[in-house]
This record gives C-alpha cells, sequence and structure tokens, in this order.
C-alpha cells in the first residue's frame, strides 16, 4: 500500500508508520520537526517519504499529497493524525487559538484535500484520529474537547457522503483513542495504553473499515456511559 500520515513525527502516528514500513508499505511521515523526520526515515529510507509540513499552513497541504503520489504512486489510504491538546484551564487565548487551528482549519483542510483526491482516484481510505474527548465538553481544556467533537462530526459528514456517492469508494474511519502513553497524554493517569498496543488496535480498525474505533476497546463502554452522563456527573470533568 501506498500511505501518508499526517502528524508521525511521535507518538500514535510515529508507531502506526513503524507498523506499517515493517509490513512492507510504502509511508510519506509529515510533521513540523525535520529532526525526527530524518530519524525516523533514517531507519528505512526505501520505504519512508519524510516531507516537513506543519498542517496549519493550510496552502500547502494539497503539495503534500502531490509529493507523495510522484514518490509512491497512488495513494491508498490517508491518515490525518496531527494534533495538539494543552491544559487551559485559564483559558489562555494563545493556547485556544493555536488548538483551533491546528485541529480544526489544518485538519479539516487536510481531510477535504485527502477526500477530494480519493474522489478523483475514485477509491481510497480515509482515516482521522479524534478522541474519546469528541463526546463531552472538558473544564481542562475547553478547545480540545471541542476540537475533536468538531473532528467526529465532519468525519461522519465525510462517512455519509461517501456512502452517497456512486463514483467512489472510499472508506472513512474515525479513530477515537482514550489515552495513550505520549507526550500529549502527560499528566493524564489512568488506563494510558502502550502506544504499541494502540497502534495495533488502530491497524485492526483500519483493516476492518470500520466506521468508528475506540482505543483502547475498553473505551467503548466508557462512549456509552458518557453519552448517557446525567448533569450532576458532568460537572466533575
Ligand atoms: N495520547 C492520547 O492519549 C490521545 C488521546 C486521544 C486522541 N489523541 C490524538 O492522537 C493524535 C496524536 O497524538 P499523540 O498522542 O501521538 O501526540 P504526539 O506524540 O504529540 O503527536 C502529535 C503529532 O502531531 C504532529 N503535529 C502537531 N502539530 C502539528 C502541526 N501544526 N503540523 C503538523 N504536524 C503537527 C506532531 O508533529 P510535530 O510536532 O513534528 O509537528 C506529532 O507528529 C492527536 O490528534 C491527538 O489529539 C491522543
Amino acid at each position: 500500500m501506498n500511505i501518508l500520515i499526517f502528524g508521525a513525527t511521535s507518538g500514535i502516528g510515529r508507531a502506526i508508520a513503524k507498523r506499517y514500513t515493517s509490513a512492507g508499505h510504502h509511508v510519506a511521515i509529515t510533521g513540523r520537526r525535520q529532526e525526527k523526520l530524518t530519524e525516523i526515515a533514517a531507519e528505512n529510507p526505501t520505504l519512508y517519504l519524510p516531507l516537513r509540513h506543519d498542517i496549519r499552513e493550510t496552502d500547502t497541504t494539497q503539495s503534500i499529497i502531490t509529493k507523495t503520489e510522484q514518490a509512491f504512486g497512488p495513494i491508498d489510504l490517508i491518515i490525518v493524525n496531527a494534533g495538539i491538546g494543552k491544559f487551559n484551564l485559564d483559558l489562555d487565548w494563545n493556547i485556544c487559538e493555536s488548538v483551533i487551528k491546528t485541529n480544526i482549519l489544518g485538519v479539516t483542510k487536510a481531510l477535504t484535500d485527502a477526500y477530494k483526491y480519493f474522489y478523483q482516484h475514485k477509491k481510497g481510505h480515509l482515516v482521522n484520529v479524534s478522541s474519546i474527548a469528541s463526546l463531552l465538553g472538558g473544564a481542562a481544556n475547553p478547545t480540545y474537547n471541542a476540537s475533536k467533537a468538531y473532528q467526529a462530526n465532519f468525519m461522519e459528514a465525510l462517512w455519509i457522503k461517501a456512502q452517497k456517492s456512486k463514483k467512489a469508494k472510499i472508506a472513512v474511519t474515525d479513530i477515537r483513542p482514550g489515552f495513550v502513553d505520549t507526550k500529549l497524554a502527560q499528566g493524564e493517569t489512568f488506563w494510558k495504553a502502550d502506544v504499541d498496543k494502540a497502534a495495533t488496535q488502530i491497524i485492526k480498525a483500519i483493516e476492518r473499515q470500520k466506521k468508528v474505533a475506540y482505543i483502547t476497546k475498553r473505551w467503548r463502554l466508557v462512549a456509552y456511559t458518557i453519552k448517557h452522563l446525567p448533569a450532576f456527573v458532568l460537572k466533575k470533568f
């Protein structure tokens, strides 16, 4: 397969990229940190394509897809994983703005360009990594939870669009991790999954072309519970 992963310089994205290259697939990886891209690509120079890219720079997103296709041929799978999340109890506007620019503006552009690419090519699989946080407001970082709710909603729209399409066969998968042991989840203390376990389950969900997948599986039960939470419990979040 030919794969493009937006946001693969660390954590979940890096672990998924490693799994795919270990299985012999071509993987284009993006992120802002050039030194990380170089380090990862050196592990398997024939299968990795390192592309420095800031997902907030929306006018450059299409060129990442084009460069991947030029290097590998038609792309089969695009995973939009880039994201940030910082505690923001004081509603610091700089943090709000950077989360919105990355998780909403940047991610929407990547998903839109990727969907259109697959539509033109009549097939493909589009994956986004949102979060269990998409299911409820979070006082510790309101814009993060809200941005993930936006992503989940947007992915559902793309899924419906793909189902209706007669011209193209596009699979759409929304991955919703709980806590995974990465830099982003520092400070979270319970049920933190090992990043390799998370990557294994994400790849299985992609293979099965799931509409929505909770990672790890136990978070499915949490998701069900969250949807039925009364207001007096919600106050604690
Ligand atoms: N860890 C968890 O518990 C958890 C739970 C639910 C959802 N998630 C989601 O999983 C995804 C991956 O997070 P992670 O936990 O693996 O954290 P991570 O290790 O911090 O990885 C984040 C990735 O996103 C990239 N990224 C961030 N801002 C970017 C930008 N402006 N342009 C391009 N790339 C950017 C980073 O690359 P550069 O820094 O090199 O740009 C990095 O590769 C995120 O969307 C996160 O919201 C994580």
